[in-house]
């Protein structure tokens, strides 16, 4: 499958929404989505990126599948980014249901480190993360 990575432009915008949702929805999360592409946008190709994206492109007339090597000619390309920037280490988040891509991380070599070393992802967000922010103690 012919398959280019390249990096995120400002007009990707839309289909990155779109993979979003379709993430959101996988994991039964659609009502958490609040960003759309103009945040997405502004966000990512302002003058202070807050991130910093990769997109596989296909062939126009193939069509996006699993299992053909897509993925992890995206990972290999962040993994080539990260230790050119000098980092020692790429995480990720994944659903403890979400055995399929457990695996697959895994046959990659990441190592489980909630199962390994019993950490856990921890997440400030919401009403605790505002409550923080005001708290001038
Ligand atoms: C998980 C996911 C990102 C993998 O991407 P992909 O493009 O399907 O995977 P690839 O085709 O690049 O897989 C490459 C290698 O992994 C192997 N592989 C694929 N799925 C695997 C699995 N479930 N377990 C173990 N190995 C797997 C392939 O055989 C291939 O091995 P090889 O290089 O030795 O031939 C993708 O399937 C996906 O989007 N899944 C649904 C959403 C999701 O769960 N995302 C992750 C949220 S944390």
């Amino acid at each position: 499958m012919e398959c280019i990575v390249r990096p995120a432009q400002s007009a990707d915008c839309d289909h990155l929404m779109g993979m979003i949702r379709e993430i959101a929805e996988y994991h039964n999360l659609l009502d958490e989505v609040k960003i759309n592409s103009q945040v997405l946008s502004a966000d990512g190709f302002g003058g202070d990126p807050f991130y910093q994206c990769l997109v596989a492109e296909l062939a126009p007339e193939q069509e996006g599948k699993q299992g053909q090597g897509i993925g992890k000619k995206l990972m290999s390309e962040v993994a080539k980014l990260a230790l050119a920037r000098g980092c020692v280490e790429m995480k990720f988040t994944v659903a403890e249901w979400n055995v399929r891509a457990l695996a697959w991380y895994r046959q990659l070599g990441a190592q489980d480190k909630t199962e390994a070393g019993g950490w856990h992802c921890v997440e400030l967000g919401g009403e605790a993360l505002q409550r923080l922010a005001g708290d001038r103690r």
